[in-house]
């Protein structure tokens, strides 16, 4: 019989986005019962990784409209504008919040809070804490939420399936990593914020947890995953490992050079125009992709690369700002940043794309919610603007909990022995799952092959021919993918059959991925169709709507809520 446990609402997630769902939700209402469930221990959560700042309006020279108009500019107008007004009047309140529950912004010499250039952006609003700004957002947030003993963490406990009773989503079921163990975790309403799910991809700054659980969880109970087809590459990340090299280091002046030495971004037309560094991260990863194209890259053990130099910062400035990238240079490229370039390429780095959302964060599915990268509320449209995301987490992680607390209110718990039997199943696949030593597929197999075809297929650039020959190969994958050999039958810490789990939600998630690019014949944004190399207002200026069904992936439409600004030709 599986443990069970009850709660009014189940956040799953512990990053920026769950953690602040989490204290929005008790400080909503002073009786309620948040049940915070995470695969990983909080602070081991991917914010933490984040470097480079988080946006909003701080200085007089700056204003909500140009907030709002830089970031529909930026999402090449796919972007909810009712969103992203919501989203530009809240950033900065929900940035001093966060500097009263403690996050060391850094200063100007006055005292004010200090920001920062970023691409896309038209004047400097990027709040930063050095370049450790997800480091100490999520501890400010961690070190908050534990002041309410109403929030009941669940660390190292993964979710295999939404419990769903009578169309409301009632619960969770979870795997206890630590003991093997399945239990349900039942609620009123559910928030998913798992983040996003990079490791689809072969080379990402992603870490290894970022899989689509939310995603594929949603999906799995019906929900369409919405905008997946645009997958953001950031222009620079540390060949090999992937890992990100911040924006901010082109925000406090960094150039980027090819193997003539020459600063390709002011020199050729790339639709980045005068903002040459500071452009948008669509057009420069395609401009870096050009130049290694033709023949400008610099061959290294890891391919073709570009040079981002900060050699003429100097010292003092780059210590004070950019200590992380000076370590990360040193330790993970060999270069120090001081005197040498740092070899950079394209990396993947966050989804567009996500679980349906509207602007509460509620989804079709009544009880269910969703925050963050997990989600698509429809902020960020074909391209995100970096520093975008961090705020975003706060503001409808907040948002989605003050719906989600409202709803629990209004429902009732529903027919428990029917979600127990939900449970009672999911723990007899956990069961299965760990004796399935005959099972044909290496996890590992299933992986490479996955990274593999998504980088062909889904890349900066794309073709239609790749695009189907990757939805192709995402459908086999997933038949192959239900018959994962898992030899080890243990039950403390199985991590083979948390990967297998895992690799189940990353198939489901990437045929979402690369069944909508296939259907979007134009280019917007992070989706560049080769075959289609122009914007098509007249026919994709719709989200899509991406259903996970059984009997295979089915596509619709949903439409941009527009509004004062226009949509025009996206130039910089
Ligand atoms: O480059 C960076 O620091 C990334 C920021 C972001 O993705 O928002």
């Amino acid at each position: 019989m599986t443990d069970v446990c009850r709660h009014d609402v189940i956040i799953v997630g512990g990053g920026a986005a769950g953690l602040r769902a989490a204290i929005a939700a008790v400080e909503a209402d002073p009786e309620i019962s948040v049940a915070l469930v995470s695969k990983v221990y909080p602070m081991r959560s991917h914010t933490v990784s984040a470097e480079g700042g988080a946006a909003a309006v701080a200085r007089d020279e700056d204003s909500l409209e140009m907030h709002g108009y830089d970031t529909v500019k930026g999402s090449d107008f796919l972007g909810d504008q009712n969103v992203i007004e919501y989203f530009v009047e809240e950033a900065p309140k929900e940035l001093t919040r966060l500097e009263h529950w403690g996050c060391p912004w850094s200063r100007n010499e006055d005292g004010s809070v200090a920001t920062r250039a970023f691409g896309g952006m038209t004047t400097k609003r990027t709040w930063y804490a050095t370049d450790k700004v997800g480091f100490h957002m999520l501890h400010t947030l961690f070190q908050h939420s534990m002041r309410f003993d109403r929030i009941v963490r669940y660390d190292e406990h993964f979710v295999t399936r939404l419990l769903v009773d009578d169309g409301n989503v009632r619960g969770v079921s979870a795997l206890d990593i630590r003991s093997g163990e399945v239990r349900a975790i039942l609620g009123r309403s559910v928030i998913l914020a798992t983040g996003g799910a990079g490791k689809i991809f072969p080379f990402t700054t992603n870490g290894r947890i970022k899989t689509g659980d939310g995603m594929a969880l949603a999906a799995a109970a019906g929900v369409p995953l919405k905008d997946m087809e645009f997958v953001q590459y950031h222009p620079t990340g540390l060949p090999g490992t992937g890992i990100l090299i911040t924006e901010a280091s082109r925000g406090e002046g960094g150039l980027l050079k090819n193997s003539e030495g020459d600063r390709f971004l002011v020199t050729y037309d790339y639709g980045v125009g005068k903002k040459a560094e500071l452009g948008p991260r669509d057009m420069i990863s395609r401009a870096v992709v050009q130049e290694i194209e033709a023949g400008r890259g610099i061959s290294g053990p890891y391919g073709e690369f570009v040079h981002l130099d900060l050699t003429h910062i100097g010292r003092e400035k780059l210590e004070a700002r950019l200590p992380f990238v000076l370590e990360l240079a040193r330790t993970y490229a060999g270069v120090d940043p001081l005197t040498e370039p740092i070899p950079i390429r394209p990396v993947v780095h966050y989804m567009m794309g996500g679980v349906d959302t509207d602007i509460d964060g509620a989804t079709s599915l009544p009880g269910l919610y969703a925050a963050g990268e997990t989600a698509c509320g429809s902020l960020n449209g074909a391209n995100r603007l970096g520093s975008n995301s961090l705020t975003e987490c706060l503001v409808f992680g907040a948002r989605a909990a003050q719906h989600a607390v409202l709803y629990s209110r209004g429902s009732s718990e529903g027919n428990e022995s029917a979600l127990l039997a939900q449970a009672e199943a999911e723990a007899a696949r956990v069961s299965a799952l760990r004796r399935h030593k005959k099972g044909s597929e290496k996890i590992s197999t299933i992986r490479r092959e996955l990274n593999t075809t998504m980088e062909e297929g889904c890349g900066v650039y794309r073709e239609q021919a790749s695009m189907l020959a990757t939805v192709q190969t995402v459908a086999s994958l997933q038949d192959r993918a239900s018959d994962l050999r898992v030899s080890d039958d243990s039950m403390v810490f199985n991590t083979e059959v948390i990967a297998a789990l895992e690799m189940k939600n990353m198939v489901d998630v990437a045929q979402a991925v690369s069944v909508s690019a296939a259907a979007r014949l134009e280019s917007r944004g992070a989706h560049t169709c080769r075959d289609f190399s122009s914007r098509d207002d007249e026919n994709f200026m719709h989200h899509t709507l991406c259903y996970l069904e059984a009997g295979g992936p089915r596509l619709d439409k949903k439409s941009v809520h527009l509004g004062h600004w226009e949509p025009e030709e996206r130039k910089y």
